[in-house]
C-alpha cells in the first residue's frame, strides 16, 4: 500500500508523531518537543496509564491510543516508534507505507529479511529511516572514533566492553536483542567494518526462555577481536569499554560524570635479543583525558533526524548500519541455539527462526 503525506518544505516545522510513552519513549519525546524544527504533533500509546503523563506534558499535542490515528493524518511527516522490539517491523512498514520519515528505536527489527525490506522501502520511497542506536551519537563515542581514525592507537589488537546491570528485564527479547545492538552498533561504527563471526553463549536463570546473560565474540575482518559482556543480572551498573591498540590504549566507562574516555600511553614492545631470541619492554606513559562536547546524546540523534528529513542526507546511524546490527545479533542467536560455535555473519540468514 503506497500513501503519501504532505510533503517537507524548508521554512514549515516538520510535524512529527510519537508512538511508545513507555520507560524509553519520553526521553526522545522530550527531546523532538525542543529542537526547533520539529512541531510535535501527536503522542500515542495504546496504554491510557501510560499516554496520561505525557499528554499532560505537551497540553498542545494531540494524544491518542491508537495508532491508526497518526498513520491516517496527513500533516504528520515523520514518526518516532519505541514501542516494543517485536512490534518494530509491522509499525516501520506501515509507517514507510504512509509515506513518513522514520525514527525507530533499536533493533530494526528481529530478522535480516525484515530489517532489509524496511532499509529497501525507505530508500524506494526516498524516505528517512533512522535506527536508535543511541550510542552513535554520543560525545564520548564520537570522540574514541575521532582517536581511533586518527591512527594514535596504532592497529587495534582487540576490544572488550562490558554492558551489565540489574534489569530491565524485558517481555519479548532476550538480552541479546535488548543491550547487544548497543555494543554491536557502536564498535562497527568505530572499526568502520562489520563482523565476520560471531559466538555466543548465555544462559536464561531468571526467565523461562529468553536468555538474561551472554557473552559474545565477535571476529572482524582486519583480525580485531571484541569480547562482549552482557546482562541484567549483575550486582552494579557497568558501561565501560577498553580498546587496546598497539601504540596506546582507550577506557571508555559511560558512567563516569566527567572523564568518561582515558588514553592510556602504555604497551608492550618487542625487541631482538641474543641468539634470535626477542626481549618485551613495557611502556607505562601518561593518561590523557580529552575535553569532551556535553550536549545531549538524544539531542544530537532528533536533530540529525530533522538534517536528513530536510537534506535526505543517508543518517549516520543509516539502515544499512541497523540491518547490519540485526544481521551481527541473528548471528549470535544461532551461535547461542548450537552450543557457541562460530556463525558466519553474511550466512545461512534463512536457517532458523529467531527467538523474539
Ligand atoms: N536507545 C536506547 O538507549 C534505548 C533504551 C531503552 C529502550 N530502548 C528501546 O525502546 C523501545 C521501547 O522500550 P521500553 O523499555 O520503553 O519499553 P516499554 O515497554 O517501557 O514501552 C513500550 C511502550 O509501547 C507501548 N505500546 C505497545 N504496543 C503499542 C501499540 N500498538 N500502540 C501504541 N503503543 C504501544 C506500550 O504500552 C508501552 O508503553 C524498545 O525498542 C527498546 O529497545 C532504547
Amino acid at each position: 500500500m503506497q500513501r503519501g503525506c504532505s510533503p517537507v518544505n524548508h521554512i514549515a516545522p516538520v510535524r512529527v508523531a510519537a508512538v511508545g510513552c513507555g520507560y524509553w519513549g519520553p526521553n526522545v519525546i522530550r527531546n523532538l518537543s525542543e529542537v526547533p524544527g520539529f512541531e510535535l504533533a501527536w503522542v500515542c500509546d495504546a496504554d491510557p496509564a501510560r499516554l496520561a503523563p505525557v499528554a499532560t506534558r505537551y497540553p498542545t499535542t494531540r494524544a491518542t491510543t491508537r495508532i491508526d490515528d497518526i498513520f491516517a493524518d496527513p500533516t504528520v511527516h515523520a514518526v518516532y516508534i519505541a514501542t516494543p522490539v517485536s512490534s518494530h517491523y509491522r509499525f516501520v512498514k506501515r509507517a514507510l507505507d504512509f509515506g513518513k520519515h522514520v525514527l525507530v528505536e533499536k533493533p530494526l527489527a528481529t530478522t535480516v529479511e525484515r530489517a532489509e525490506e524496511l532499509a529497501e522501502i525507505a530508500r524506494a520511497r526516498g524516505l528517512t529511516l533512522l535506527v536508535g542506536h543511541t550510542f552513535v551519537f554520543s560525545p564520548p563515542v564520537r570522540k574514541v572514533k575521532e582517536l581511533i581514525d586518527s591512527g594514535m592507537l596504532g592497529p587495534i589488537y582487540y576490544v572488550e566492553t562490558t554492558r551489565v546491570n540489574l534489569g530491565l528485564f524485558q517481555k519479548d527479547v532476550s538480552v541479546l536483542w535488548d543491550l547487544g545492538p548497543h555494543d554491536v552498533s557502536i564498535l562497527n561504527y568505530w572499526l568502520n567494518e562489520v563482523p565476520t563471526h560471531v559466538s555466543a553463549r548465555g544462559r536464561s536463570y531468571v526467565g523461562e526462555a529468553l536468555e538474561d546473560v551472554a557473552f559474545l565474540t565477535l571476529e572482524y575482518p582486519s583480525g580485531i577481536l571484541a569480547q562482549l559482556q552482557i546482562s541484567w543480572l549483575a550486582p552494579s551498573k557497568l558501561r565501560r569499554t577498553s580498546i587496546v591498540g598497539r601504540q596506546k590504549m582507550i577506557v571508555y566507562d559511560d558512567l563516569e560524570p566527567v572523564e568518561k574516555v582515558k588514553i592510556y600511553d602504555r604497551g608492550v614492545d618487542r625487541q631482538p635479543a641474543s641468539f634470535g631470541e626477542f626481549q618485551l619492554t613495557y611502556r607505562s606513559g601518561d593518561i590523557l583525558s580529552p575535553r569532551l562536547d556535553t550536549t545531549e546524546p538524544l539531542r544530537i540523534e532528533c536533530e540529525h533526524f530533522l538534517e536528513c528529513i530536510r537534506t535526505g542526507r543517508t543518517p549516520d546511524a543509516s539502515p544499512q548500519s541497523g540491518v547490519d546490527v540485526v544481521r551481527v545479533i541473528h548471528a549470535a542467536e544461532r551461535s547461542l541455539r548450537t552450543g557457541g560455535s562460530p556463525q558466519p555473519v553474511y550466512e545461512p540468514v534463512a536457517a532458523m527462526e529467531p527467538t523474539p
